[in-house]
């Protein structure tokens, strides 16, 4: 019997009100794996109606079942997360810590978009249309942990995201690579509600972004590694350990803040490990050939193209692209030569979707294919 003939999972979502909890919503509305079960924000949501209290952004209306389900306080014993069969975060960074690490004592699974456990060794860092074999390390996180069900999986930055899709592609066509640059420019949205004033981004480019260079940095070589010993994953190879197997790729990042609704952009410039370069043709065609094992599992939200290889010199554009397969894919276009490195290129990325609630959601349809959520 195939997961989707399975009964739904009951699924909670914390930080239901925000950006990224209602693309939880949206998304998770008409789920053939799972079903919304319980809604948590802060105290000043938490005992009212959802759709009073949430200032609703997306161009669909909220689901007439969830406007008048009342939100609840982010603890694991408010009312419906003990039922929930996994836990979906779009928490605030300032309370995920505490809030998601009390769901997991109390054995529950979450499925988080904050940064605070992505550096955590006991807790994959998983893109899904990259590394989803790194789910192999849940049951080394619940033995040293003593927990019998609860664990925790993170998923990446967003601009990370739309950037390490590419790059897995190029490493598993023609090896390591050694050298990242990039410069981003990242959408209001990516801040969250309210975000940036409109005083602040209207007529300008904000040329910092606090926290973003370092993540992306850092959590390109998480996700690129593997694990030190494949056959017991207990030690990742963050690619920058002493004993290191792989050797780290050196990323250097730049992000800015441009005044986009939706939609991360990424200007790439990659130098491969090996002396000769592979032509550009080659690489196009690696990039319009990449498969993942999502697609090979068929989850609900694995796109059809993983990467979509844009031939017009003008694409990728926000406005145009990000809608893409329900913004579950990368955009990659004008794939040319590089001066200085080997190749260059230009990512974009829906920077909720994708880069948050959508990842989330395919690496939980991943764990149920894999037997980890039932
Ligand atoms: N936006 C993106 O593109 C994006 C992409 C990748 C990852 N992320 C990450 O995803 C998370 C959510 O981002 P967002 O953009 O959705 O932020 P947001 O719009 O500011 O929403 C934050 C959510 O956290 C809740 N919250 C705040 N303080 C709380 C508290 N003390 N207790 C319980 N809940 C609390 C808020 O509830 P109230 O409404 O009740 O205040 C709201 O539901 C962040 O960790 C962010 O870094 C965001």
């Amino acid at each position: 019997m195939s997961a989707s003939d399975k009964k739904q999972i009951k699924v909670g979502i914390l930080g239901a009100t925000g950006t990224v909890g209602q693309r939880f919503i949206q998304l998770l509305s008409n789920h053939p794996y799972f079903v919304i079960h319980a809604l948590g924000a802060s105290e000043r949501s938490a005992g009212q109606q959802y759709g009073k209290v949430t200032k609703w952004k997306l161009n669909t209306p909220i689901p007439e079942n969830i406007k008048t389900k009342i939100v609840q306080d982010c603890k694991p014993d408010a009312e419906g997360f003990k039922d929930c069969g996994v836990v979906f975060s779009g928490l605030d960074q300032s309370v995920a810590g505490e809030i998601e690490e009390a769901f997991r004592k109390a054995e529950l699974i979450i499925y988080s978009n904050a940064k605070n456990y992505r550096r955590d060794p006991l807790c994959p860092l998983i893109v899904p249309l990259v590394n989803p074999s790194h789910l192999s390390i849940i049951p080394h996180q619940k033995k040293t942990l003593g927990l019998e069900k609860g664990y925790i999986v993170t998923n990446a930055n967003c601009s990370t995201t739309g950037l390490v899709v590419p790059l897995h592609a190029l490493e598993k066509a023609f090896g390591p690579l050694e050298t990242v640059m990039v410069t981003t420019l990242q959408a209001i949205s990516g801040s969250g509600y309210p975000g940036v004033s409109s005083l602040d981004i209207l007529d300008n480019v904000v040329p910092y972004i606090g926290g973003e260079e370092e993540k992306i940095e850092w959590e390109t070589n998480k996700i690129l590694g593997g694990f030190k010993d494949e056959s017991s994953p207990t030690d990742f190879d963050l690619h920058i350990n002493e004993d290191k197997k792989l050797k780290a790729i050196n990323v250097s990042a730049t992000t800015t803040r441009v005044p986009v609704i939706d939609g991360h952009t990424g200007i790439v410039s990659v130098k491969f490990s090996t002396s000769t370069s592979p032509s550009i043709e080659e690489i196009e065609k690696a990039f319009r050939d990449f498969k993942c094992e999502a697609q090979e599992l068929n989850v609900p939200s694995a796109p059809p193209q993983a990467i979509v290889l844009h031939e017009a010199q003008d694409r990728p554009q926000p406005r145009l692209d990000r809608d893409l397969h329900n913004g579950a894919c990368v955009s990659v276009g004008r794939v040319r030569k590089c001066n200085v490195l080997d190749v260059k290129f230009v990512c974009l990325i829906d920077n909720v979707r994708l880069g948050a609630a959508t990842s989330s959601i395919m690496n939980a349809e991943i764990a149920v294919e894999k037997g980890l959520i039932v």
